[in-house]
């Protein structure tokens, strides 16, 4: 099986590229950059297919030759979420292709509505737009936050320093119900190419979802550190309200940890009915995450 891996470059995409590599397929890479992959790993692709942008066309047409699977690694960025996604579908569907993963591995945005979280509005039009309009039946992993995240303003408890004082770790909402799901970057790429090649309907373009997570966790049990409440759900509610309005939605990252929590506190993201297909590998655990050698989760 040839597979094209846009964003190839990229964290997830690297991690997929060797995986993929590791269990025999073919890997054909697409992106702007192919300096950025590392010799033992460029010297073992097929192809690279250089572009200029998202939407270089003939790049993106000559990429998809003789492919039998897609997968899209792209950036978690709007441009590529939405209009890049599109465009790489396109050209899929013009080259008769029909198993294609989505980028995804998010929280599980099928359980949101349009304008909950600004981040994943565009993973929810992407989804509709395809449904609506092509023959294509992409497949959407869903793995919660990735656990490099977990302590970041993307995720809950971002740490917080202050001058003089140790590193504190702040929160909204109640900390011991709220569940967050999360996966390793080395799980879900093991386990997006066990899905393309085993996952039920996959290989024959039935798409769908698959719900996939290393681990889930409630901020209490994050909380190896001094833990600061910022506030009740009240409070979260009214600061979302008026973050949306002083910062507009263009600027959305800036109250993405705020939009999290509110979605964690309706239990929204809790990824219930997991994918476990027998040829997953064993989930890393927090406790194996956490005592992990950092540095290799840096591509
Ligand atoms: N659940 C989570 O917490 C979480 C977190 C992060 C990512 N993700 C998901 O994982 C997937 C991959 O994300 P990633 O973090 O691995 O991506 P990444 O490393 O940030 O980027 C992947 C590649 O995208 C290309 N790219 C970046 N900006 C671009 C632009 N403006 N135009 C065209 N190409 C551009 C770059 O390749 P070139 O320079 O070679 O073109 C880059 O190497 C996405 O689906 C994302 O949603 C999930």
């Amino acid at each position: 099986m040839l597979v094209l891996i846009a964003g190839i470059t990229g964290g997830l995409g690297q991690r997929l590229a060797k995986v993929a590599l590791s269990r025999g397929l073919s890997v054909r890479g697409l992106g702007r950059n192919p300096s950025k992959l590392p010799s033992s790993l460029s010297n073992q692709l097929e192809s690279f297919i250089t572009s200029t942008s998202y939407y270089d066309i003939p790049a993106l047409s000559v990429a998809m030759q003789g492919v039998d699977a897609v997968i899209n690694a792209s950036a978690p960025h709007p441009l590529l979420d939405l209009d890049g996604h599109l465009l790489l579908l396109r050209a899929a569907e013009r080259a008769g292709i029909r198993i294609f993963i989505a980028s995804s591995w998010s929280r599980d945005w099928t359980n949101i509505n349009f304008g909950d979280f600004e981040h994943y509005n565009n993973h929810i039009a992407f989804e509709h737009q395809v449904a609506t309009s092509s023959f294509i039946k992409p497949v959407y992993i869903l793995t919660g936050l990735f656990a490099d995240l977990l302590y970041t303003v993307y995720g809950p408890g971002k740490f917080v320093v202050k001058e003089g004082e140790g590193p504190r770790m702040e929160y909204w909402g109640d900390g011991n119900r709220d569940k967050y799901p999360w996966t390793t970057q080395e799980n879900a790429a093991a386990w997006t190419i066990d899905i393309l090649m085993h996952g039920t309907g996959v290989q024959a373009g039935e798409g769908g979802f698959f719900k996939i997570r290393s681990g889930v966790t409630t901020i209490d049990e994050l909380a190896a550190v001094k833990v600061t409440k910022r506030g009740s759900t009240a409070n979260l509610v009214a600061e979302l309200a008026r973050l949306r309005k002083e910062k507009g939605r263009v600027n959305y990252i800036e109250y993405m940890s705020e939009e999290a929590a509110v979605v964690a506190n309706k239990g929204l993201w809790e990824n219930n009915e997991v994918a476990m297909l027998e040829e997953f590998e064993k989930p890393t655990s927090l406790e194996d995450w956490l005592r992990g050698d950092k540095s290799k989760l840096v591509v």
